[in-house]
């Protein structure tokens, strides 16, 4: 064991003079001294100029090389290595073992060449980390010339794309975009919007409640929450904050229990819309609409409006699209046309000016505003301009579906 690394005990197959002593090398004054430590120094030489696998080979000649298998830290241990290198080897058998006459010229040919030997060993140091250093940075080098790593990045969801497109409808007519909480109180949800507690309407929105913690005080009830089940909630939020001219769409999520079948799924999404100003008329309203529909399925595209029922709005109306897959004929490939099932018209959604029986929950003037909202289903609307039938593929995430999208 030398410096804690073992050494392989191998025949040696070089003559090594350090192991004799003087006499028995047949030394017997200053000359001779001086021609062995010229000699040794002259070995020494040679192997400190070597490379590091020739350093190895030497090492395995001299049985000393090192577990470690490290050639540099072998070759130092076999110099200068306290219990068996060459300059101990030295110190015992040529120094203690010699004359005391020679020993004085000894002890200066030992000193010179100890630090000959430690010079030339801290130079060569010195040489090989350098050499791994100007290594490790070429290695590293980063050359700014190479092309980047090309990481493939996602799109869009359809569902995405289309409030974006939405949003940029209305964004050119002036309107702005708001968002609101997806949990609700049955006060945004439904009273405030002229839908008091057992009114029909309710039933069409079969509704998600949440389980709430009891109320810490046991005399009160905990508000009740629930997922919005659309995005009309945030017609109130925005009139109690604002003051007319309001013009707003409110894009977002919203939640109902309604079985999942190709065009229903108990989450969906809504662009909800809202303007009102002291002068808002039916003719602004029809306008409005009609300007999205046709920015967003092409000028070609027929509109028409049909009495209908919101607690809300008044009048109400649902609002239809000539069937852009049959163009509007009910006839594709002289068969019925399957996504309007003939009718020619293809519902989009319900709208109507805002009653004036929800002014007064935001303390509106009903007397002096006037106003119309529109509450778009936008799932279905990207599957009638996508030529998508099944709703559900929305949300099921298979790439080859969404890769179609890009
Ligand atoms: C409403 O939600 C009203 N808040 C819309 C409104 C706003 C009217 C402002 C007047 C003024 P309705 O329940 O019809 O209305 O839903 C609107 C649209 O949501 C529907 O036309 C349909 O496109 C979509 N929708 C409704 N239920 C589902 C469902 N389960 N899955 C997917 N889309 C749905």
């Amino acid at each position: 064991m030398l410096l804690g690394v073992i050494y392989i005990p191998i025949m040696p197959t070089v003559d090594k003079p350090t192991e004799k002593t003087l006499a028995e090398l047949g030394v017997n004054d200053a000359r001779g001294v001086a021609e062995k430590f010229a000699e040794v120094r002259a070995r020494f030489d040679r192997q400190v100029a070597l490379d590091a696998d020739e350093i190895r080979n030497l090492m395995l000649q001299e049985a000393w090389l090192g577990s470690d298998a490290d050639p540099v830290t072998s070759l130092r241990n076999f110099w200068v290595g306290r219990k068996a290198g060459v300059l101990t080897l030295i110190t015992e058998n040529w120094l203690k073992k010699s004359p005391p006459s020679l020993k004085g010229v000894i002890g200066k040919q030992f000193n010179e060449l100890k630090t000959h030997i430690e010079a030339k060993l801290e130079e060569q140091r010195k040489r090989i980390e350098e050499k791994t250093e100007a290594a490790a940075l070429s290695r590293e080098q980063v050359d700014l010339s190479l092309p980047g790593v090309v990481r493939p990045i996602g799109s869009h969801h359809l569902i995405r794309q289309v409030f974006q497109e939405i949003e940029d409808i209305f964004f050119s007519i002036g309107f702005s975009v708001v968002e609101g909480p997806e949990i609700e109180t049955p006060y945004y949800n439904f009273e405030a919007l002229n839908i008091p507690e057992f009114h029909p309407v309710r039933d069409d929105m079969d509704t998600f409640y949440l389980e709430l913690p009891p109320s810490s005080d046991k005399n009160t009830a905990p508000t009740p929450l629930l997922l919005r089940t659309h995005t009309s909630p945030m017609q109130i939020r925005t009139m109690e904050k604002r003051q007319p001219p309001v013009r707003v769409i409110v894009p977002g999520k919203v939640y109902r229990r309604d079985n999942p079948d190709a065009t229903h799924s108990f989450m969906f999404h809504q662009v909800e819309g809202l303007a009102v100003d002291t002068d808002i008329t039916f003719c602004d309203f029809t306008g409005t609409i009609e300007y999205f529909v046709k920015q967003f399925f092409g000028p070609s595209v027929k509109t028409r409006f049909r009495p209908s029922y919101f607690p809300f709005t008044e009048p109400s109306v649902e609002f239809d699209v000539s069937c852009p897959f049959c163009g509007g004929t009910g006839n594709s490939n002289g068969s019925v046309c399957s996504k309007c099932k003939g009718a020619a018209w293809i519902e989009l959604f319900g709208a109507g000016m805002v009653d004036p029986a929800v002014y007064g929950f935001v303390n509106y003037e009903p007397k002096k505003v006037t106003g119309f909202a529109f509450g778009i289903g936008i799932d279905r609307l990207a599957m009638l301009k996508y030529g998508i039938d099944d709703i559900q593929v929305f949300f099921q995430n298979d790439v080859r579906f969404l890769r179609q999208f890009p």
